[in-house]
């Protein structure tokens, strides 16, 4: 299976998402410098701006792709990128997208009061942009993606169930996902119907995003992912192939793999007893067959939509393998 470059999947989606950038670039330049530049170092660093993509391709599955989508699918990054500059500050991550993370950079308290700032100006520009169902979509998503945060904290733990997990993930990656796409046909003038097959497509396109993550924080490259490997073992941010190994394995040996997941101070031996203990219990190859198994459910809501080249590049899209690749560098705009 080639993997698509996402660059590759539709030739407007470049010139698409340099008007993307310059809109991101203008946002905050009447702020004091100190905010101007922190506000462009979360902005501008080399994010896959995938849900802006997956927002633009929905639209022009139906319609044109206008100015005023690619101003939402800029309110949707930014809610992205608020959420990263949070989570950063939860998961003490030192790095993101290979460079210093926010907290690392000026600190905790800076990188909350940041985060709160730019989500308040996503439904400043929502409020003025004045499509009601747009802000009414983003507001809920974001009270969604804050839920489900919480709820990652303080009820997904060993003894949870997998239910607990994908409710997790489907409230802080999935809802934005999805949010993303059914904006993107609400752009694109699409019916009732076919706004909800373009939720339910986002939905499980980002059910397979967030699980392909936590694998390849196990399993995968900081080089490739830009992002410290097993930081959610790091953490004691219990993910699926975990817990799908102890549920699999015989009970001795799911007190002995506990046992190492909540030995202090750990090490890498650990690490890596618990990574054979979760390949020997299937939870990785599991794990991988949910990603497929999301990302087909997520190809067949695009059945029955107009042939168009957006619903091609979404459908090029889920026959992708993660990690996804960085889009090239788009021309910095200069603020
Ligand atoms: C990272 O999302 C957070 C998760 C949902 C796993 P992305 O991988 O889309 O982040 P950037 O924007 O490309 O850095
Ligand atoms: C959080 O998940 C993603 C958000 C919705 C903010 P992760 O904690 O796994 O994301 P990364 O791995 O830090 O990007
Ligand atoms: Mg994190
Ligand atoms: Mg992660």
């Amino acid at each position: 299976m080639t993997q698509p470059r996402f660059h590759d999947v539709h030739p407007s989606l470049p010139s698409w998402l340099a008007v993307l950038e310059q809109h991101l670039a203008v946002q905050f330049t009447e702020e004091r410098i100190d905010l101007q530049r922190a506000t462009k170092a979360v902005v501008h660093t080399r994010g896959k701006r995938l849900r802006p993509v997956l927002l633009l391709l929905a639209c022009d599955v139906f319609g044109e792709v206008t100015a005023r989508a690619v101003r939402h699918a800029a309110m949707v990054e930014l809610i992205h990128t608020a959420s990263l500059v949070h989570d950063d500050v939860v998961d003490e991550a030192e790095t993101r997208r290979g460079e210093l993370s926010a907290r690392a950079r000026w600190g905790n308290k800076f990188a909350v009061l940041l985060g709160d700032f730019l989500f308040a100006r996503v439904f400043t520009l929502a409020t003025a942009d004045g499509d009601a169902e747009v802000l009414t979509t983003l507001a809920s998503t974001a009270e969604e993606m804050g839920r489900s945060t919480i709820l990652e904290l303080s009820g997904l733990d060993l003894d949870a169930e997998e239910a607990i997990y994908w409710e997790v993930i489907r409230g802080k990656t999935a809802a934005l996902f999805a949010a993303a796409t059914r904006i993107g046909a609400l752009a694109g003038g699409a019916a009732l119907e076919h706004q909800e097959a373009m939720y339910r497509f986002g939905e499980a396109f980002g059910l397979a995003f967030q699980l392909a993550d936590d694998l390849l924080d196990w399993q995968g490259s900081a080089f490739e992912t830009g992002k410290p490997l097993a930081a959610d073992w790091q953490q004691r941010r219990v993910t699926l192939p975990l817990l799908h190994a102890l549920r699999a394995a015989a009970p001795h040996e799911a007190e002995q793999a506990c046992g190492l997941w909540n030995r202090h101070p750990f090490g890498e031996d650990d690490l890596t007893e618990l990574r054979r203990f979760i390949a020997d219990h299937d939870g990785f190859d599991a794990g991988w067959r949910q990603v497929e198994h999301r990302l087909a459910t997520a190809e067949q809501c695009l059945h029955g939509l107009p042939d168009t080249c957006g619903r091609a590049a979404l459908q090029r899209i889920c026959t992708a393998s993660f990690p996804l690749p960085v889009l090239p560098a788009v021309a910095s705009p200069s603020t």
